[in-house]
């Protein structure tokens, strides 16, 4: 691939001007792609010479290509849900995400969502995601299937829920455990699929089936853990109910051995310094849920407080709450959320977020998120004229700053020119 190249080898921070050396750019690059992977990366004048005479070559000289998105929270059950009117998170919930998930049980059902879960964020520029799947097992095999068709990699599992759901979508402890270990068993480390223990949220699971999850989590030290945390007022107060013996609403999770390295909690809006504290240190990560939190009503997480803690931070689509798969839209909505609190949220910071920075949220740092040697080629060409919109402003950007953020505020799927996974060019649907 030939055209300018954009991928970050370091978090920029948050002001205007990025911190030394974490951007890099080159506007005539050249990314050399052998068997999958970036074997290459430099000015297109000095390497063109190297490339053997069958290389492929594909020229963009006026897009912008950067490492592909990453999505670390997301449920692809969810996709035909977006935009249900008019209610916040428990009756969410009840009224159209658990009726929803209900039509999993048909594993077809499953197959042509995953299908389109997984064609849809190709087309948006996403190449890797961890995903919520259902408390069905099929679920995950059909997440699975679908990535590994295309190449891409994938995480997600299994949601663990025994309680305060219709009958139709609730686990037992003993079942939870016996599905997640022979999904575990079946896809962790397949290819570029891995599992990740998945117990939806406190409200939805009994004690029991807390400690199963601990169990597991202990079990298998290396999976990543997913769920929620403190997104809702009420959800917070009924989690408080729910367990009363537990300090707070992390407590929950820390006590049965849930807040550990690598796990990866959703939201996040209603907590003070010492649970951002307790989450820094455990290892722990927040995912940052701007159109879901907005959407839902849910409030205005709290970006610079999360930043002053340490606490690994990703950004993430949350879909069905979320209102978009597009990591652009994610942008924009993070965008307007730290407007509202005063914080003025960078296109360096957010590009370097939906590429290097989620990757090292899910610690892939070392395979996916950068235009780097030896890494995998998984790419997005994004298109700064993709609209009329960005056309009409493109003319009057004159810097990579100006180009980043309007395609961070005004980019939809139309700014997304093409779509590469393991170096292969994916057809994305129109
Ligand atoms: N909390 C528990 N389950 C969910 C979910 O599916 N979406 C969101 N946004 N929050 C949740
Ligand atoms: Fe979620």
């Amino acid at each position: 691939l030939r055209g300018p190249l954009l991928s970050f080898s370091a978090d920029p921070g948050v002001d205007v001007t990025p911190k030394d050396e974490s951007v890099v750019y080159l506007e005539d690059g050249l990314l050399w792609i052998e068997q999958g992977h970036i074997k290459h990366v430099g000015e297109a004048d000095a390497l063109l010479a190297h490339l053997p005479a069958d290389a492929e070559l594909h020229h963009y000289p006026d897009k912008l290509i950067m490492p592909g998105f990453v999505d670390p929270h997301v449920h692809f059950s969810q996709l035909d849900i977006i935009a249900s009117f008019g209610k916040q998170l428990l009756d969410w919930l009840n009224d159209y995400t658990f009726p929803e998930e209900a039509r999993f049980a048909d594993p077809a059902y499953a197959d042509a969502l995953a299908d389109a879960f997984i064609s849809e964020m190709l087309r948006y520029g996403t190449t890797t995601a961890l995903a919520f799947c259902t408390s069905h097992p099929s679920s995950v095999d059909a997440l699975f299937k679908a990535a590994s068709a295309r190449g891409c990699r994938m995480l997600g599992g299994k949601v663990m829920m025994d309680r305060n759901a219709p009958a139709a979508l609730t686990d037992t402890p003993e079942r939870a455990e016996h599905e997640s270990r022979a999904l575990i068993e079946r896809w962790h480390g397949q290819g570029r699929l891995e599992y990740a223990i998945t117990p939806r949220f406190a409200p939805t699971s009994s004690p029991e089936q807390m400690r199963v999850a601990g169990l597991l989590a202990k079990d298998y030290p290396e999976l990543i853990v997913q769920t929620h945390l403190s997104e809702n007022t009420k959800e917070i107060a009924w989690v408080s109910n729910l367990y009363p013996s537990a300090r707070d609403y992390l407590d929950v999770y820390d006590r049965v051995g849930l807040l550990k390295d690598r796990a990866v909690f959703a939201h996040a809006i209603h907590i003070d310094d010492s649970v951002r504290q307790r989450l820094h240190s455990a290892g722990g990560r927040i995912a940052f849920c701007p159109t879901s939190n907005l959407f839902l009503g849910s409030g205005l997480f709290d970006f610079r407080a999360a930043r002053e803690s340490k606490v690994t931070l990703g950004i993430a689509s949350d879909i069905g709450a979320g209102t978009s798969l597009s990591q652009l839209h994610t942008l924009a909505a993070a965008y307007q959320v730290c407007q509202l609190q005063g914080v003025s949220y960078t296109p360096w910071q957010g590009f370097y977020q939906v590429t290097h920075g989620n990757a090292v949220m899910l610690s892939l740092n070392d395979c996916i998120g950068q235009l780097k040697p030896g890494f995998e080629a998984d790419i997005v060409v994004l298109d700064p004229r993709g609209s009329p919109a960005l056309a009409r402003k493109a003319s009057r950007a004159t810097t990579l700053f100006e180009m980043l953020f309007n395609l961070m505020m005004l980019g939809d799927d139309r700014a997304i020119h093409a779509t590469y996974v393991q170096g292969r060019k994916m057809e994305l649907a129109p």
